[in-house]
């Protein structure tokens, strides 16, 4: 009986979903045609007795996408890849296999781990056909938080995660522990962006997408369109975020409920705070708890339109106003708002039964303020104009280059580096720094509201954010890059070398 109702409900919002779906004229449309399903967890690899073991294959797979299918780049056949879940101290072994026809290899986003050997190391490369390897063991004291991995082979990751190749890595710990999170129903959701050609192949994007950071017009969570999900009357939803999108911005907003914000990139903030909307740029996570605390009915995840700016590539050429022009294939990918000018259901919550009210956390976990810095920097953000159509993106001016070291810290010191987005061309860029989390101390010269652990953090135009690092436990030469991977691939990236004490 329970289930029949369900599908009814669903049926209602599959229409609304289809109505939305035309008035914003994209080729989305085309997917609004049957029932919402329920949103599905996806295949889960445990660590089993201090080792998550596995193989994980990197390959070209037709998968359902909407209510058709298209040729993806997978993970085991998966979209999105497998949920990877471990403990603190476990060791991790990921035989891995590149059946791709490119390059390829791994990175484990914001997991503290070593960037040396076959651990974190995005300076490997595994060729078509190959194998390795990938070993390395998170420290005792690594926090719980929702992490992920996804290919960093420069020059094809925009491509790679375009074609859907990202998955969760969870580090279970204290804030799983806590028992106001335990009883909260637990759903995972990775965010991905797709343009698909009608042939079902990923679609090629135009050079002024890929300046802007290319966006598809299918936009998923777990790889469904418009997912539906129950929680209970007086029930707790625990929901764990991931932005996998190469650029796409997520700004969520769950109709009639406030979002109650307890963990970010890096874990558990210090106690619960209330948004009425979350933005998630490229690469970051949020952990949400949502009380079901409304009369029974549907309410959508939205995502609200965005402006990540770029006047020239997205407006003064008359190509802004968020490619409402749409029809084609080619205003699909020009993105200048995310998500257009009209929200976009993601997904739709409903409620099944009810239970005693179940209450909030009041304490979570503990970000301790960091001390003085021993250094600072300052590391500019902007972009420059090539010879014809081509386009660099910079860190103080420099496009990458594995063999130039940027930045060398010592080992167990503070740095405190100053992100200055100086883009002529205004336009935001999530900063990302490899293997050591770090606090965001103001924005601006305003300080941040409250404390957290980040690994991501979005510098908007003519913005200045003072971030705080803590260089700890592992030496050796990693990365910090902006996430919107089209720069990232186009120069925007440079190298850490971490010194020993
Ligand atoms: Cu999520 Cu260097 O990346
Ligand atoms: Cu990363
Ligand atoms: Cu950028």
């Amino acid at each position: 009986m329970r289930s029949i109702k369900r599908r009814e409900f669903l049926g209602l919002s599959a229409g609304a979903t289809a109505a939305i779906l035309l008035s914003q004229c994209s080729k989305a449309q085309t997917q609004g045609s049957t029932a919402s399903p329920t949103l599905l967890p996806g295949r889960v690899i445990n660590s089993q007795g201090g080792l998550l073991s596995l193989d994980l294959e990197a390959n070209v797979q037709p998968v359902p996408l909407g209510n058709r299918r298209a040729n993806l780049l997978t993970f085991n056949g998966q979209m999105p890849g497998p949920r990877l879940e471990a403990k603190p101290g476990d060791t991790v072994q990921i035989r891995f296999t590149n059946r791709l026809n490119q390059p390829t290899n791994l990175h484990y986003h914001g997991l503290h781990v070593t960037p040396q050997g076959n651990a974190d190391n995005i300076f490997l490369s595994v060729p078509p056909g190959e194998r390795l390897t990938y070993e390395f063991t998170l420290p005792a004291d690594h926090p719980a938080g929702t992490f992920w991995y996804h290919p960093h082979h420069h020059g094809h990751v925009a491509e790679q995660l375009f074609g859907g190749l990202a998955g969760l890595f969870i580090v279970r710990g204290e804030l799983d522990e806590l028992p106001e999170i335990k009883a909260a129903q637990e759903a995972f959701m990775v965010l991905q962006d797709f343009d698909i050609t009608r042939a079902g192949d990923i679609a090629a994007p135009n050079p002024m997408a890929m300046m802007m950071g290319r966006e598809g017009p299918i936009v998923t969570v777990n790889g469904q369109v418009n997912p539906g999900l129950a929680i209970p009357q007086g029930g707790l939803l625990r929901l764990r975020l991931l932005n996998a999108s190469p650029a796409r911005f997520y700004r969520l907003q769950l109709e009639g409920h406030t979002l109650h914000l307890v963990a970010t990139d890096g874990g558990a903030i210090a106690a619960p705070i209330e948004l009425s909307e979350l933005l998630l740029a490229p690469g970051e996570r949020a952990e949400v708890l949502v009380q079901g605390n409304r009369e029974p009915g549907q309410y959508r995840l939205l995502n609200l339109p965005y402006d990540r700016g770029g006047m020239m590539m997205g407006g003064g050429m008359g190509m802004g106003g968020g490619g409402m022009g749409g029809m084609n294939h080619s205003m699909g990918n020009m993105p200048h708002q995310s998500g257009g000018d009209t929200a976009q259901p993601l997904a739709t919550l409903t409620y099944d039964g009810s239970v005693a009210a179940l209450p909030l956390p009041q304490q979570l976990g503990r970000v301790d303020p960091l001390p003085e810095p021993t250094v600072t920097r300052r590391l500019e953000l902007s972009m420059a104009m090539g010879p014809g159509m081509s386009m660099a993106f910079l860190f103080n001016g420099k496009t990458f280059d594995e063999q130039r070291i940027d930045i060398t810290p010592t080992l167990n010191t503070i740095e405190e580096w100053e992100l200055a987005n100086v883009d002529p061309d205004r336009m935001d860029h999530p900063f990302h720094l490899h293997v050591n989390p770090f606090q965001v101390i103001s924005r601006n010269g305003q300080p941040e509201p409250y404390q957290a652990w980040k690994d991501t953090v979005l510098v908007k135009g003519n913005e200045a954010v003072r971030i705080r690092i803590p260089f700890r436990t592992f030496t050796g030469k990693t990365v910090y890059h902006c996430h919107i991977l089209d720069h990232e691939d186009l120069g925007m990236m440079g190298t850490v070398d971490i010194q020993p004490a």
